[in-house]
């Protein structure tokens, strides 16, 4: 009987991704945990803990009490509000991961998965088509802490025989809980602003290029992830992909829907972050190794996104 531990579990990926595996795994073989409190209907679903990451003792704690077979570690900062708390973002995404994998080491959790993120890499990375084996030289603390995540979980999986997986997501869409301090929330505020009727200002150029999926990709990818069979598997961390977009070819997309919807470009400081990232990304390693295979692009996405948020019906 497997059963799963989620940090981060109020988060933007987290909280999707426990309903996803509570659907797969049952409600009470899925624990939830998060620094914040979940909501009083999350709450009536599963088991859930109040977690922080950097408390070596507060997460041997769940782990002795729940005994889970499998952690997903999805507790991080993301890069916008890293470069404001930098010392506070290396604590929760690198000590956190290495409590983690200290703590699975000791007690004999067989799997841990932790998301990496187009972040890893960096301005001299090649930018079109970015291969999974490749320069990997990030300027933000994020990126530097989730790179640091991929050779410490690589290192866990060599030395302790952790079974470590990661993989670079690209941007992640989604409609439930708003993403919080990532350079790639301009994406999500022009949906979310597009249903509030509101003009949504752009915080990157118009043609900044970036890779995107759609959470349900997400949810998808990181399952089969965990899922596929160790024997198939050459690599630990891969790149993952759906599509590439500029800024501006997304609010189209967002206005062929919503005709009125207006937006402006107003780049800031997180336009140089977004610069820094590759604009798209070879994913056939993870292709190839455990048959990723994406299912939204950007006009699927829109009119997903679109419906979630009562915009559109159909
Ligand atoms: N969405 C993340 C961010 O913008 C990238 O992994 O920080």
């Amino acid at each position: 009987m497997e059963k799963i531990l989620v940090t981060g579990g109020c988060g933007q990926i987290g909280s999707e991704l426990v309903s996803a595996l509570r659907g797969k795994f049952g409600n009470e073989n899925v624990i939830l945990t998060d620094i914040n409190v979940p909501n009083y209907e999350v709450q009536e679903i599963g088991p859930w803990e109040i977690l922080d990451v950097t408390s070596y003792e507060s997460i041997k704690a769940i782990i002795k009490k729940f005994e889970p077979t499998r952690i997903f570690h999805m507790a991080a900062i993301l890069s916008a509000t890293g470069e404001k708390i930098p010392q506070t973002a290396f604590k929760i995404n690198l000590l956190g991961t290495f409590n983690v994998l200290e703590i699975a080491r000791e007690f004999g959790v067989r799997q841990v998965i932790v998301p990496s993120t187009i972040a890893a890499f960096g301005p001299e990375t090649p930018k079109i088509n970015t291969p999974n084996e490749t320069v990997m030289r990030p300027n933000t603390m994020y990126g530097i802490t989730k790179v640091s995540i991929e050779l410490l979980g690589e290192y866990y999986a060599k030395n302790y025989k952790i079974d470590f997986r990661s993989l670079r997501y690209p941007g992640i869409i989604s409609s439930d809980v708003k993403p919080g301090g990532g350079t790639t929330d301009y994406a999500n505020a022009l949906y979310f602003d597009a249903a509030a009727k509101k003009k949504s200002i752009v915080f990157v150029n118009p043609q900044t290029t970036l890779p995107f999926m759609f959470m349900p990709d997400a949810l998808d990818s990181i399952i089969q992830l965990s899922e596929a069979p160790q024997e198939n598997l050459v690599h630990r961390s891969f790149n993952v992909a759906a599509f590439s977009c500029t800024a501006l070819e997304i609010a189209e997309s967002v206005k062929k829907y919503v005709p009125n919807f207006q937006f402006d470009f107003v780049p800031d400081h997180r336009d140089k972050i977004a610069a820094s990232w590759p604009q798209s990304i070879d994913d056939s390693v993870a292709r190839k190794e455990w048959n990723w295979r994406h299912k939204y692009d950007l006009d699927g996405m829109t009119r997903g996104m679109l419906k979630n948020l009562n915009v559109i019906s159909g």
